[in-house]
């Protein structure tokens, strides 16, 4: 009987799959203070992992781990290159976030350029008619939109820029210029070029040494005055102190954020106070669908590694 760590509930229908195979029992942990998890991480052959950080202080209590399956696609909450050392096996969800994600996009820019919550509120306060011209509103057709990282995420939502009929420039320096030109995007080789002409830049690659602070003020600088930021990746990508400068300077327009440096986000961020940001709390992939895909796949992946059929496009290569 292998026992598994639920660290953090998953989809119901994802923990029926272990309920129905009588080779797992599972322990759902809600608390998941380092405290805590060092009392019972070495109990488990295998965990689901949710956005909670895994410190290596952790992981070497955790003698019998073989398999870390993440309830989502990002794994900057562990240290690969432990793993690796280690021999422990990363999986992820790669199928399932995509969609959520990529819907979430045009929400964030679609509430900016409609400037959904001021009229919003227009309307609660009694002002049916308000003067329009305090809020502005625009279009997102013919709009420029730079994708950086073209992956499952960034090559789901070109899909959804065309139907907008925006100009889609990517950057992702790994991705072949055919395959961005056959789904209708133009590749671009020079970041701080297409930075000049964007209108929105959407960020999606990995947070790492190399993309860590990589829209930083000096960048911002470079970019339209009426440019957009819209990051559902990973908070730090985007340079958070920067942003809210480069926003109360009218250096750029507006941003759309669901994740930040720290989670959750401190109090006394001053992010919170600026009202040239729309954000949301990293529920970008946590639609009612996306729930039960994350919750099915990270079961499964459990499943399948110890039955030994793991299906490649859920391994992390190390
Ligand atoms: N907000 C959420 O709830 C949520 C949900 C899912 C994923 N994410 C995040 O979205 C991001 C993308 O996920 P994905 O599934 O598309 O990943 P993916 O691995 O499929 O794609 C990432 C892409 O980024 C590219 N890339 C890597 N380094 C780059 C760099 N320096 N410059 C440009 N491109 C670079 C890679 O070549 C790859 O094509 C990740 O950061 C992930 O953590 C967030």
């Amino acid at each position: 009987m292998y026992k598994i760590g639920i660290i953090q509930k998953i989809h119901d229908k994802g923990l029926k799959l272990l309920d129905e195979n009588e080779n797992f029992d599972y322990e759902i942990i809600d608390d998941v203070s380092e405290e805590n998890l060092l009392k019972k991480i070495h109990l488990y052959d295998a965990v689901s992992l949710r956005v909670s950080k895994l410190s290596n202080n952790l992981l070497s209590k955790a003698t019998k781990l073989k398999v870390i399956s993440r309830h989502g696609v990002g794994y900057d909450n562990v240290d690969t290159s432990y793993l690796k050392q280690n021999n422990i096996t990363l999986l992820i969800t790669a199928t399932a976030n995509a969609i959520a994600v990529s819907e979430h996009v045009f929400y964030l820019m679609l509430s900016i350029s409609k400037n959904f919550l001021n009229l919003d509120n227009e309307v609660r306060i009694g002002n049916f008619k308000t003067n329009i011209n305090k809020f502005e509103t625009f279009e997102l057709h013919n709009k420029e939109i730079l994708i950086a990282g073209f992956g499952r995420i960034g090559k789901n939502l070109i899909k959804k820029c065309l139907g907008f009929d925006m100009k889609v420039k990517v950057y992702d320096p790994f991705v072949d210029g055919n395959v961005i030109s056959d789904m209708g995007g133009e590749k671009v080789d020079n970041f701080d070029e297409a930075l000049k002409t964007l209108d929105f830049l959407s960020v999606h690659m990995p947070l790492n040494k190399e993309t860590k602070d990589l829209i930083n003020l000096n960048k911002m600088k470079t970019m339209k005055n009426t440019s957009i930021i819209i990051n559902t990746a990973r908070g730090g990508i985007v340079n958070e102190i920067d942003l809210n400068k480069a926003l109360n300077e009218k250096i750029i327009f507006a941003a759309g954020l669901d994740v930040f440096s720290n989670e959750p986000i401190n109090l006394d961020n001053p992010l919170l106070k600026n009202k040239r940001i729309i954000m949301t709390p990293h529920t970008a992939a946590l639609t009612n669908e996306c729930k039960i895909r994350m919750g099915n796949e990270t079961a499964q992946n459990i499943i399948d590694f110890f039955e030994k059929k793991i299906n490649k496009n859920m391994l992390v290569n190390l």
